[in-house]
């Protein structure tokens, strides 16, 4: 809204800073006019084995969908992210570990992180895994969990990393869904003074997943595991047998990098497949400009590497660029809420990269355990994964940045591989709440409902026109889902899923999400997973879930449960089902509410109207809209009843 205070650039800031506001407008509008002329400059940026002569070949369809960048390229993404360093910065540090426990943390060089990734890729190729292979990555936050993906990118073959929070179930989905044999662990991992069994999840998973050849263990914990002669081998045995020379193998521009399974409205996660050249380009260059990296700034991303935020802003753009990346296996509030603020001045972080479902969490912990730190290192703030409220953001601002820093609200997906909309430290005003304006080469639409494009301020679905390097580029498996779920909606825009608000200063504010995806705390979450686990329990005979809003998670979960015929409802099946969708999916989808619901509000043709129970669900029972189509009106008044009364 216009009424939103403005927080303009620091003058100073804007004289030191890649880019200005001036400079800003001028790229921009290169970068719109003519993407060709400026993607080449941009794409040189990253080392090319062979140089690409052809830039850009999309298609939006209909019909073909393919996107296509620097064709004819070839690089390697771990020679970019390390090797190249090697001459001037061999010495310096590439990762800071800081671990659960505060004692524990350690440096690793250019040079370190070098022969460990080297080592470790000879490991995977001594058991026989080679380029294009899938290999599954089950890990906590710990170096290896970076040296195993980079060392997939030296030798060529498509990591896909699991988070660590997944259940057995979730993790042989994905592990089956990209027809992966090799999978990497730990023993067990660490968070907030937790052990997470992930040997143990992981031997369960492979119950059904009969291809895994070889699993590699990192021994985190020491704690007890059962072992499998045949398949289980020590990551340390592995790699101190091997040679820690390994050439980066010569990869095309467009041969996959990884997979990352995220969650979309219907059926199960999608494997994105995100490409070698472009989006290296993409992560390295919005790490530059977004966060206004500085050879020498010490620069810390909070998310985990199970996520796209941690492949593009923990370790591929931070790397390449040559940064010093921290790598936290920890939680923001163990020991003690202050975690966060003394992490960075242990380490004198310069910027500090966060979810603001951890700042909401934080700042319930009131002032103290912030004000206690020094936090003086810190000169730019960010924020990504959900709308951040102007509360949450006033907070980030003034006590942890105490009106010093910039703070960037970065708006962008899994399938977008970079930050798309955000604000450029040295060059945007910021308005509390809005992700402000689009990155180089992206040119964001607000569409209505039947596709027509709205102008001015206005809101509506935010759709993107034309490509950009870092976009997603198939899923696995299925290109007829990649076209059918983001470039048939409107024809020839990519659909993002989210809604939006343009202001008469042409800034976004993200509404949320206009599918059946919610996020919770930051976690994008398919309603249809939680639908589907909790009716695989045997005494439920449907169910619906929707997002509410939550003061800490953004979103919870509330999920409407039908018993089958002849089962009682109770406080214990509650807490049955509750643990049931905990193990089924993972601690992160457990349900927040849980409604007994005797039917579902339906269309007569049997569509659950899932606007209807966001409502219930929002305690918002005035605004219910029409209900004369259901199939039985009453079933409306009997949630409501329920609902009030809980
Ligand atoms: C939401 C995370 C508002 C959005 C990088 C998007 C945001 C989904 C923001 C993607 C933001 C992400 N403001 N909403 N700054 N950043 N989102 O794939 O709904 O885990 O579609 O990627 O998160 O979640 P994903």
């Amino acid at each position: 809204m216009s009424d939103a205070t403005v927080f303009p650039v620091p003058e100073e800031l804007a004289a030191k800073a890649w880019v200005d506001e001036p400079r800003y407008l001028e790229m921009y509008q290169k970068s719109v006019d003519n993407p060709e002329e400026f993607w080449t400059e941009h794409g040189k940026s990253i080392h090319w084995f062979k140089p690409f002569t052809k830039v850009k070949d999309v298609s939006y369809g209909p019909g073909d969908v393919h996107i296509r960048w620097y064709e004819d390229g070839t690089t390697n993404v771990c020679y970019n992210a390390i090797d190249r360093h090697l001459s001037t910065k061999k010495d310096d540090t590439a990762i800071i570990w800081e671990g659960d426990d505060p004692s524990e943390h350690e440096y690793i060089t250019y040079g370190q992180l070098h022969n460990n990734v080297c080592r470790f890729a000879n490991a995977m190729k001594a058991r026989g895994v080679k380029k294009g292979d899938r290999v599954t990555i089950y890990m906590p936050m710990i170096p290896e969990a970076t040296y195993a993906m980079l060392a997939c990118a030296r030798i060529g073959a498509v990591h896909s990393v699991v988070f660590g929070g997944f259940s057995p179930d979730a993790l042989a989905g994905r592990i089956l869904g990209c027809e992966s044999n090799c999978l990497i662990t730990a023993d067990e991992g660490l968070r907030g003074g937790r052990k997470v069994p992930l040997k143990a999840n992981a031997d369960k998973a492979l119950e059904s997943c009969p291809n895994v050849d070889t699993v590699f263990v990192v021994k985190r914990t020491g704690g007890d595991i059962t072992w499998n002669n045949e398949r289980d081998v020590w990551w340390d045995e592995a790699c101190s047998n091997a040679d820690s020379d390994c050439p980066a193998e010569e990869m095309n521009a467009e041969d996959p990098l990884f997979i990352l399974f995220t969650s979309g409205s219907t059926g199960q996660p999608k494997g994105v497949v995100h490409t070698t050249g472009g989006y290296l380009v993409y992560a390295a260059m919005t790490h530059k400009y977004v966060f206004d990296y500085h050879d020498g700034d010490i620069y810390w991303c909070t998310a985990d590497v199970g996520w796209i935020t941690g492949h593009s802003y923990i370790v591929y753009g931070p790397l390449t660029n040559g940064a010093t990346t921290l790598v936290f296996e920890g939680v923001p509030n163990y020991p003690t809420a202050s975690r966060f603020w003394e992490v960075c001045d242990k380490h004198k972080v310069n910027i500090f990269y966060t979810a603001p479902t951890a700042i909401r969490a934080l700042m319930r912990e009131g002032l103290a355990p912030v004000k206690r730190t020094s936090r003086s290192t810190i000169r730019l703030l960010g924020t990504v994964g959900e709308p951040i409220n102007p509360e949450a953001w006033n907070w980030y601002h003034e006590v942890v940045g105490e009106g010093r820093c910039q703070i960037v609200d970065t708006w962008w997906q899994t399938e977008t591989g970079g930050i798309l909309i955000t604000p450029l430290p040295g060059a945007t005003p910021l308005k509390p709440g809005s992700a402000t304006r689009p990155f180089f080469g992206i040119q964001p639409l607000l569409v209505d409902n039947d596709g027509k494009t709205l102008e001015g301020a206005t809101e509506g679905n935010l759709c993107i026109a034309d490509s950009w390097p870092g976009q997603m580029r198939t899923l696995y498996g299925d290109h007829e889902r990649f076209i059918q779920t983001y470039f048939s909606t409107y024809k020839g825009l990519y659909f993002t899923g989210d809604g939006c608000r343009r202001d008469e200063d042409g800034y976004y504010w993200i509404t949320g999400r206009v599918d059946d995806v919610i996020n919770v705390s930051g976690h994008r979450m398919g309603t249809a997973e939680v639908e589907s686990a909790l009716v695989a329990h045997p005494k439920v005979a449907e169910s619906a879930v929707v997002g509410y809003p939550h003061d800490i998670k953004g979103q919870g979960i509330y999920a409407y449960v039908t018993l089958n015929a002849g089962e009682e409802p109770s406080d214990d099946l509650r807490k049955e089902l509750i643990t049931w969708v905990r193990k089924e999916i993972g601690p992160i989808a457990t349900p927040d509410m849980l409604q007994w619901a005797p039917g579902l509000p339906k269309t007569r043709s049997g569509k659950i109207m899932r606007r209807i129970l966001r409502k219930i669900a929002e305690n918002d029972f005035g605004s219910l809209g029409d209900t004369s189509t259901l199939a039985d009106p009453s079933v409306v008044d009997d949630l409501i009843d329920k609902r009030m009364n809980k």
